[in-house]
């Protein structure tokens, strides 16, 4: 740890928004740059990013125009969401060492004034509850997601049967575990037979389609005899249209993100088959995981109690190097992730 008379020797840096993409976003679509970390002011602290969390949503923020959060600008740092520890503390609610989860930024070091702690989002996380990786994926946002828009939106009843895309990722594996947790019958769809043996063997999932393979219309119908309940959609777009043509009565379907979609050059695929959710009385809802701030301390112990008792599992997929994160992002789109994706950036 650096002593305190050093902050202003340390360099930070940066990975910045260069210029908005047009379709997947490539490496020219960043700047790298550095300066000096700043000494933090009384009331401040100074943080050190120890791992990022790389989410499909930052492809979102990339571009212009109207969302749940405004756009990265020109030229600004990246935001991300990350794990980090205090270096320099003149504040008297964290010491030199705490561990805390905060929008750091895609960049080394953060300097943070105490009237920016709460939107910032700061917190002090317990390794011993989990690890630093944990708390980006089941304990963290991908665990609220799931948490939030399962049980609020989704609103599984035992022996009900939850279909999830994007079952490996993130969201997805912790949406499975709980459905199964809340006694449901869970079928996962995802790319690849490893990923699909993964969230069966490992995770118990009752059975996983793999998209890429084959016709997903054809596994829901083996695997769904009785229809879906709940649909957990991460991926939108021709699975979303497959799903709807296998909802039972009363489905729910949870909107959570349509990831087949954010690089489109053209304009979003939206649900051709909606009118089963007429002949179903199904509603179809998307949810923000923001919205359930105030409820994560609820989630978060519900969540660790299960990864204590071995209920949970989870997985997270580590790239090392700040310097890797144009690539490192690009994974999301491909399936190149296997679990949740984190961008290591430094040791404690
Ligand atoms: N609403 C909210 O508040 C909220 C919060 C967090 C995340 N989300 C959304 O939740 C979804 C999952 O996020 P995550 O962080 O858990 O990511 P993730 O699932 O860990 O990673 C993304 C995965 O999406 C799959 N994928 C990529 N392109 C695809 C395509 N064209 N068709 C089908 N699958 C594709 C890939 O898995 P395969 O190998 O299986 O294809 C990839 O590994 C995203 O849509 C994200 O935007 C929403």
């Amino acid at each position: 740890m650096a002593p305190m008379n050093t902050t202003t020797a340390l360099t930070n840096h940066q990975v910045r928004l260069a210029r908005r993409p047009v379709g997947a976003s490539t490496r020219d679509d960043w700047s790298f740059t550095s300066e000096p970390a700043q000494q933090p002011a009384e009331g401040a602290i100074l943080v050190k990013t120890l791992a990022l969390s790389l989410d499909p949503a930052m492809r979102g923020w990339m571009n212009e125009g109207k969302s749940y959060i405004p756009p990265v600008a020109i030229g600004e740092v990246m935001r991300a969401g990350g794990v980090g520890q205090v270096v320099e503390s003149k504040n008297a609610q964290y010491k030199a060492g705490d561990l805390v989860y905060g929008s750091l930024g895609v960049q080394e070091y953060l300097t943070l004034p105490e009237d920016q702690f709460r939107r910032n989002g700061l917190f002090k996380i317990d390794q011993r509850i989990g690890s630093v990786t944990q708390w980006l994926n089941v304990l963290g946002m991908p665990g609220m997601t799931a948490y939030f828009g399962l049980l609020d939106v989704g609103q599984p009843k035992p022996g009900d049967t939850v279909v999830v895309s994007g079952a490996a990722g993130a969201v997805g594996q912790t949406v499975g575990q709980l459905a199964k947790i809340k006694g449901c019958r869970v079928v996962g769809i995802a790319g690849g037979q490893a990923k699909c043996d993964w969230v069966v063997n490992e995770l118990g999932f009752d059975a996983c389609i793999d998209y890429k393979a084959g016709n997903v219309r054809a596994g829901l119908k083996e695997h769904c005899p009785k229809g879906v309940d709940v649909y957990f959609d991460n991926v939108g777009g021709d699975i979303l249209d497959d799903v709807l043509t296998r909802i039972g009565r009363g489905a729910r379907i949870v909107i959570c993100g349509a990831i087949s979609q954010y690089n489109n050059t053209t304009a979003v695929q939206g649900p051709k088959n909606y009118m089963s959710l007429l002949v179903n009385r199904a509603r179809m809802e998307g949810m923000v995981v923001f919205d359930y701030a105030d409820r994560y301390p609820v989630a978060i112990a519900e969540l660790a109690g299960y990864l204590k008792d071995g209920r949970m599992k989870s997985r997270e997929d580590v790239v090392q190097g700040l310097e890797n994160f144009p690539e490192a992002l690009g994974k999301l789109f491909s399936g190149g992730n296997f679990g949740k994706l984190v961008l290591q950036v430094a040791d404690a």
